[in-house]
């Protein structure tokens, strides 16, 4: 059997720190508000200019240089973005010129929150096809560009950000399952309602920003990351106590504490970044990864549970031997 498991973890944040007090300047807002209802701290803001191809190429390097891999070594690139520099070329392709790798499979996943978890079940099948060795899977952010910086219900929620792994084959597992879900019927509960297609004529002339039902988002979100723990750990046979670190999307430590209740995992076992990063949607959980791998808590052999729910509703969950 062919398994990818991780090679080398990366991640990078943007200079720029915006922490609470800032945001108690911009909008009718306190640090005491934001950190009993969300745990967020602080967040990064990329600079002026600053591009998401830009935060993933910096991850995306950090993380091959772990794993002793070079540009032409990679032979699929997957991107999970929500903030891509252009319509198109993929975010995918403009970081595979970067990296001076010419021919290999490049393309972006769009799955918000999920869509760094989206895009390991895909690179995940990839390499068990045969078909693929070597994966970079990134999750780069500039959600910066899509927040109404007037709106105190949303803008103290979200950072900049880029987090990266490479997934090599292998003989033993690595990522042993993904459980990959949506429904569209939530659309409007978390949403930026303007587009290419659709046009910008639904936000009256303004520009298009993210809006949410922030109550409902945090109820379903709650009840659904409750289920796929339970979905992940029944489908693959194992038990609450067999994981060692969960790693969970970094949305809000009131959620993250909820998941952690339900896997009946202590804190200590729980990666915890979202003081420090805000929501960086696709970014989040590579970042967390990466914090834990370097600062030495996540060892070769644990048992990860990697979490998160975002815009559709998307959720899903990947479960890895690190
Ligand atoms: N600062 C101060 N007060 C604020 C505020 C802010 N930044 N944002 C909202 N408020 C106010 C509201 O206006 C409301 O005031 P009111 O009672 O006078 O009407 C009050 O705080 C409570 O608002 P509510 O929305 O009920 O708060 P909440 O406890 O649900 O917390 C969120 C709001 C957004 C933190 C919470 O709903 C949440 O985290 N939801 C999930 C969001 C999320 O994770 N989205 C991404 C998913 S990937």
């Amino acid at each position: 059997m062919i398994y990818a498991g991780i090679a080398g973890t990366g991640s990078y944040l943007p200079e720029k720190v915006l922490t609470n007090h800032d945001l108690e300047r911009m909008v009718d807002t306190s640090d005491a508000w934001i950190r009993e209802r969300t745990g967020i701290g602080k967040r990064h803001i990329a600079a002026e200019g600053e591009t998401t191809c830009d935060l993933a190429e910096a991850a995306a390097r950090s993380a091959m240089a772990q794993a002793h891999v070079r540009g032409e070594d990679i032979d699929l690139i997957i991107v999970a973005t929500t903030t891509p520099d252009r319509v198109f070329p993929s975010t995918a392709c403009l970081l595979q010129e970067r990296l001076g790798n010419h021919g290999c499979t490049a393309f972006d996943v769009q799955a918000v929150c999920t869509g760094f978890v989206y895009a390991m079940g895909i690179a995940d099948k990839f390499i068990r096809s045969g078909s693929h060795r070597c994966a970079l899977v990134v999750g780069a952010e500039t959600l910066s560009r899509i927040i109404d910086w007037t709106d105190r219900t949303t803008c103290v929620l979200f950072g900049d950000g880029a987090g990266a792994v490479v997934l090599k084959a292998q003989d033993e597992p690595g990522i042993i399952a993904t459980h990959l879900h949506a429904d569209g019927a939530y659309k409007d509960l978390l949403t930026v309602p303007a587009g290419i297609s659709q046009g910008y004529g639904a936000m009256q002339g303004k520009e298009a920003f993210i809006q949410m039902r922030g109550n409902e988002v945090f109820r379903v979100a709650v009840n659904t990351l409750g289920q796929i723990v339970d979905e992940t750990l029944q489908k693959n046979g194992l038990d609450q106590a067999d994981i060692d670190w969960l790693v969970p999307h970094q949305a809000n430590i009131r959620i993250i504490n909820a998941t952690a209740r339900k896997l009946g995992l202590s804190t200590d076992h729980v990666v915890q970044t979202v003081e420090d990063h805000g929501n960086t949607s696709a970014a989040s959980i590579p970042l967390a990864l990466d914090v834990a791998v370097r600062d030495g808590r996540i060892k070769r052999g644990n048992k990860l549970l990697l979490e998160a729910f975002g815009g559709g509703f998307t959720w899903g969950s990947a479960l890895i031997t690190y």
